[in-house]
């Protein structure tokens, strides 16, 4: 990484930043890039990798920690490669944790040095395995303080998937009962406490290993997925279902357990995998077709809504989300850390399943 001088203050476009909230700038640094699709070893830490210039609305963040999502290890493999192929190579990594280094002229929420954590879009292309992330002013939100980087790190994405599901398509509210099919991935764990801060009642499925942690995360059931019959166990009627799962058992499962009115959100929706198989022309009808008659299906049989949940930017969510954080009542656990010239290993050990909770990559 090239030390800031002076003279590059000289480089930076008037009309993109204002010089008083600037405090540093690096025109290059090191990032993970993925040249193409396929196994770990394909991750190369680079240096002398060219920052861009930022945009107005833009921050610069100066990275301490990412956690690495499956979204980052199925992309690696090709997931999504209808949309991403031609973009490569790629910088993986949605969730960050660090410092705010630069601003875009019109950025008001966020200051040089102030230390902030957040989350790109899905679809970003330059993702945040970078010394030096660029995200969009509503894509961060500054860090509590009772968080270190590392565990601010593992919050953002998860959360507002779960965010997006909970709150903005099935509005849910206090009183209300909600099943979380899967509940023992970071999604799950947030939906959870998300729908447990808004006074809702929560359900959920998960491994055996999974239980006690999130009855402690306050989940009133929490059931066996392997060792009981969920059908048999889970009593009574749901006012939204979140599959993190999103097999057809669960679907079924998820649907039969919905009131008249009720949501069933999946994660495992299929426009990207449709694209993928049948490429960008094909695939993406095919998946709209789909969710339109799955959707037109339960609506008239059962009076239920049928949605494919994915993550979005929500600066209104992860002010919420940091809120719930600073207020003790989201957190999701670190389960190992490993530097990011370790980046390979990492996503070995997730391939392989090793570890069963969140990876973060610490940057020195
Ligand atoms: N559509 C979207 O925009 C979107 C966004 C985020 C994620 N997703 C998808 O949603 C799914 C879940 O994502 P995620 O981020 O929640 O995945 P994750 O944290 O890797 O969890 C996946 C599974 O691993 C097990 N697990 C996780 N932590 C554990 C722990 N500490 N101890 C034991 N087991 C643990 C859980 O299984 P058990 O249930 O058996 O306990 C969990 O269901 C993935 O398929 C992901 O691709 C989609």
């Amino acid at each position: 990484m090239r030390i800031p001088s002076n003279r590059d203050f000289t480089r930076i476009t008037p009309s993109a930043f204002s010089y008083h909230r600037f405090k540093s700038y690096v025109s290059d640094c090191r990032a993970v890039l993925l040249p193409s699709f396929g196994g770990p070893h394909l991750l190369e830490l680079r240096s002398n990798v060219q920052v861009p210039q930022l945009k107005p609305h833009e921050v610069l963040v100066h990275t301490r920690a990412v956690s690495v999502n499956p979204l980052d290890t199925r992309m690696r493999a090709g997931y999504g490669r209808s949309i991403f192929e031609r973009l490569l190579p790629l910088i993986l990594g949605r969730d960050i944790s660090g410092e705010v280094a630069a601003v875009g002229a019109s950025v008001t929420s966020v200051s040089v040095g102030e230390q902030v954590f957040g989350a790109l879009h899905p679809t970003a292309v330059r993702g945040t395995y970078t010394d030096y992330a660029i995200l969009s002013e509503d894509e961060v939100t500054p860090k509590p303080d009772s968080l270190t980087h590392v565990e601010a790190s593992a919050i953002p994405f998860a959360a507002l998937t779960a965010w997006r599901g909970l709150k903005c398509t099935a509005r849910i509210s206090e009183g209300q009962r909600i099943l979380v099919v899967g509940g023992g991935g970071a999604v799950g764990l947030a939906a959870i406490q998300l729908a447990v801060a808004a006074g809702c009642s929560v359900v959920t499925t998960c491994g055996s290993q999974s239980v006690e942690r999130l009855l402690a995360a306050g989940a009133e059931q929490a059931v066996d997925y392997v060792a009981e019959d969920v059908e048999l166990a889970v009593k009574g009627k749901f006012d939204a279902v979140l599959d993190t799962i999103g097999v057809s058992e669960t679907e079924r499962i998820g649907i039969n357990f919905l009131k008249r009115g009720g949501h069933y959100m999946t994660l495992q929706g299929e426009a990207a995998s449709l694209a993928d198989r049948y490429g960008l022309a094909i695939g993406l009808p095919a998946a709209t077709a789909l969710l339109l008659n799955k959707q037109l299906l339960y609506r008239c049989t059962r009076g239920i809504e049928y949605s494919w949940t994915y993550m979005r930017a929500d600066s209104d969510g992860l002010n919420e989300i940091r809120k719930l954080c600073e207020a003790g009542k989201m957190k999701i656990p670190v389960h190992t850390t490993f530097p990011i010239t370790q980046v390979k290993e990492a996503h070995e050990a997730k391939d392989k399943k090793l570890i069963p909770g969140k990876i973060v990559l610490e940057f020195d």
